[in-house]
């Protein structure tokens, strides 16, 4: 009981001082960091649904933005034997926390050598690792439409055919920016939702409303297609490892 107490307590103390680190970043920088606290457990659960929907082989997973782990201790415990996860934060306060949340996640004994945290952009990655699933945690909604475009056409190019992008966006947000910025803002806010939702047209598969979220989230996943390229036209280098 006391052990439970223990563990209890520290993984509390834990998400009090992320939920701080947090708030601090995005008091910080709101554009880049895209919410003032991280994902719930539901959120993160159904970002991940992919990962368990694929038989129990060795997958090569992405996940891109982040932030203090709330995706990435989710997803720790649930990678195949031989997996790698990649985790792909701009931001090198968050990175330097995940690298913490890798080499404390009780499961991290075992997993240890499957992660890999960079701190990166992720649309500058610079791999031949190729994806069966990707994790997205940016903040579209906050990207220049150039921004949305960039990234989503490297996510398409680092899935291998077959695989899955999920990503989220947060409800009810459109409405309140649509009230409180400028004309140029909402524009250009407007011309990056379309870029997003192209991509939705041509590649979506599932979406789903998650309410146990603050605020609540859409979650979106997108497939490439096993046979077609996918645009924009660059080039997909090599088959990866
Ligand atoms: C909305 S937070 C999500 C954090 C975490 N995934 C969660 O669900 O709690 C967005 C994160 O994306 C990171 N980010 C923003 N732009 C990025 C980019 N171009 N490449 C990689 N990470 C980025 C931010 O620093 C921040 O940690």
């Amino acid at each position: 009981m006391e052990k439970w107490a223990t563990s209890h307590d520290r993984s509390l103390a834990q998400r009090h001082a992320e939920g701080w680190m947090f708030l601090i970043e995005a008091a910080r920088d709101i554009r880049t960091t895209g919410a003032i606290a991280p994902s719930s457990r539901a959120l993160a659960r159904a970002l991940t649904e992919p990962v368990r929907a694929r038989a129990a082989r060795p997958l090569n997973i992405l996940e891109a933005g982040a932030g203090t782990g709330a995706v990435t201790r989710t997803l720790i415990p649930q990678l195949p034997a031989g997996s790698h996860l990649d985790v792909v934060e701009a931001n090198p306060h968050f990175s330097a926390r995940l690298h913490d949340v890798a080499a404390t996640h009780p499961d991290g004994a075992v997993h240890r050598q499957q992660v890999r945290i960079r701190t990166a952009r992720v649309e500058d990655l610079d791999t031949d690792r190729r994806y069966d699933v990707i994790v997205s945690g940016l903040p579209f909604a906050n990207f220049t439409p150039g921004q949305v475009e960039a990234v989503m056409g490297r996510y398409l190019e680092l899935l291998r055919p077959g695989g899955t992008l999920t990503y989220f966006a947060y409800l009810g947000t459109r409405r309140a920016r649509t009230l409180l910025a400028t004309r140029a803002r909402a524009h250009r806010h407007h011309a990056a939702e379309e870029v997003v939702a192209d991509y939705r047209r041509r590649y979506a598969t599932a979406c789903r409303t998650i309410w146990g979220n603050l605020p609540p989230a859409k979650v979106w996943q997108l497939t490439r297609p096993a046979t077609t390229v996918p645009g924009p036209a660059r080039s997909s280098a090599g088959a990866g490892r």
